[in-house]
C-alpha cells in the first residue's frame, strides 16, 4: 500500500472514530407520534428539532419517529413515563386513561368555535394547569398541536342525527368517548388510529369521527364517502414530554425545549390551516361528499351529557368551567 494510501485510510478511520466519539457524546432524544410526513404534526416537530440542533446540536440528537412506528400513542405514553421516549403529540383522548383531568377534552361541545378552542389550548396558563401533576403522571404538556374539528364519517350518509342510531363507530380510547356515542343512540368501539383503515374496509365498524386529513392521510375517504360537519368535538395533541427527561436538564436546556416546543406549535398551527383545505380538495377527488348537517341539532342531543361526565368525573370540573367560561366570552 502506498504512503498516500495508508494516510487516507488513517484519516478515513479517524474521522470515522471521530464522528462515533461526538455523536455518542450527544443524547439521543426520541419523537413519536402517529401521523405521516407531510401531516402539520411532524412538520411542527422539523420545527422542533431544527430548533434544538441549531442551539444545541453539539449535545442532543433529535430524531423523529412518524406513522406510529414505535407503538400506538396509548404505549408510547408509558415509554415516555419511563424517559424511552422522551416526546410525543398525542392526543388528550388517550391521556384519560392516565390522568382523568384530560376528559374534558372529549366532552362533546366544549367550544363553539374553531378559533375559541385555538386560544384555549396554546394559552400556557391553561398547559401548566394540566401539567400540575406531571411529578405523578410521568409527563408533562409543553406545547399543544390543533387537530381541527372532529366530524363523523361513515359508509351511508350522515344527515341527521336520527341517521347515526344503531350504527358503529370507531373512536379514541376512553370512556368518555363512549358514553358520548351512546349518548347520540349509536354503539362505539374504540380502537387505535392504525386499526381504523382495516376495521372499516372489513365492516367491524360503520364509520369514524376525525378531521379531514383521515380521509387523505389515513385513506379512510376511500372507504367512507360522506363526511358530515357535525363538529361534535375539538381535541387537541399535546406535544408532551417526558418528566423523567425534564427533571434532569440544566434550566438552560430546559428552557432550550420548552422554546423548541413553542416552535414546533407555531410551526403546527401555519400548515394546519393550509392543509385542511388542501385536504378537503383531496377527498373530494376521492369521491368523498361533504354534508353540511344541522350541528345544533347534534348537539342539544348531547348537552345533558355534560353534568352526568362532570358528576362521574369531576377531576375536570377545574378545567371545564374554564373552557365553558372562555368559550362563553367575547374572545373570538
Ligand atoms: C387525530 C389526532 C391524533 C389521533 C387521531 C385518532 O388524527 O391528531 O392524535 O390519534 O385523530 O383519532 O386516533
Amino acid at each position: 500500500m502506498s504512503i498516500k494510501k495508508i494516510l487516507g485510510t488513517a484519516l478515513a478511520v479517524a474521522s470515522i472514530l471521530g464522528f462515533a466519539a461526538s455523536a455518542e457524546a450527544k443524547t439521543t432524544v426520541r419523537i413519536s407520534h402517529t401521523q405521516i410526513e407531510t401531516h402539520p404534526d411532524h412538520i411542527g416537530f422539523v420545527a422542533f428539532k431544527n430548533f434544538v440542533e441549531s442551539k444545541a446540536g453539539d449535545k442532543y440528537d433529535v430524531r423523529i419517529f412518524p406513522n406510529s412506528s414505535l407503538g400506538a400513542n396509548e404505549k408510547v405514553l408509558e415509554l415516555v413515563k419511563m424517559n424511552s421516549v422522551q416526546f410525543l403529540s398525542v392526543s388528550t383522548a388517550n391521556i384519560e386513561s392516565f390522568n382523568k383531568k384530560y376528559a374534558v377534552f372529549s366532552v362533546p361541545f366544549l367550544f363553539t368555535s374553531e378559533s375559541k378552542f385555538e386560544k384555549f389550548i396554546t394559552d400556557p396558563e391553561v398547559l401548566a394547569e394540566l401539567g400540575s401533576d406531571a411529578e405523578k403522571d410521568g409527563f408533562r404538556p409543553l406545547g399543544a398541536f390543533t387537530a381541527g374539528t372532529r366530524n363523523f364519517y361513515s359508509k351511508t350518509p350522515i344527515k341527521t342525527v336520527d341517521d347515526l342510531k344503531g350504527k358503529k363507530f370507531r373512536v379514541q380510547a376512553g370512556p368518555t368517548n363512549v358514553k358520548m356515542m351512546e349518548a347520540f343512540g349509536a354503539a362505539a368501539t374504540p380502537m387505535s388510529f392504525g386499526e381504523v383503515y382495516s376495521a372499516l374496509q372489513q365492516g367491524v365498524i360503520d364509520g369514524a369521527e376525525n378531521n379531514e386529513l383521515a380521509l387523505t392521510d389515513q385513506k379512510h375517504g376511500e372507504v367512507c364517502k360522506y363526511f358530515s360537519y357535525d363538529g361534535h368535538q375539538m381535541c387537541p395533541d399535546l406535544i408532551v414530554a417526558s418528566e423523567k427527561f425534564l427533571s434532569k436538564l440544566s434550566d438552560e436546556d430546559r428552557k432550550l425545549f420548552e422554546d423548541a416546543a413553542k416552535e414546533a406549535q407555531k410551526a403546527e398551527f401555519e400548515a394546519w390551516h393550509k392543509r385542511i383545505a388542501e385536504a378537503k380538495e383531496q377527498a373530494k377527488k376521492m369521491g368523498v361528499t361533504f354534508i353540511d348537517v344541522d350541528a345544533n341539532a347534534f348537539r342539544e342531543k348531547v348537552l345533558p351529557l355534560h353534568q352526568q361526565l362532570l358528576n362521574e368525573n369531576p377531576a375536570m370540573k377545574a378545567m371545564y368551567d374554564k373552557a365553558s367560561a372562555f368559550n362563553a366570552s367575547n374572545n373570538k
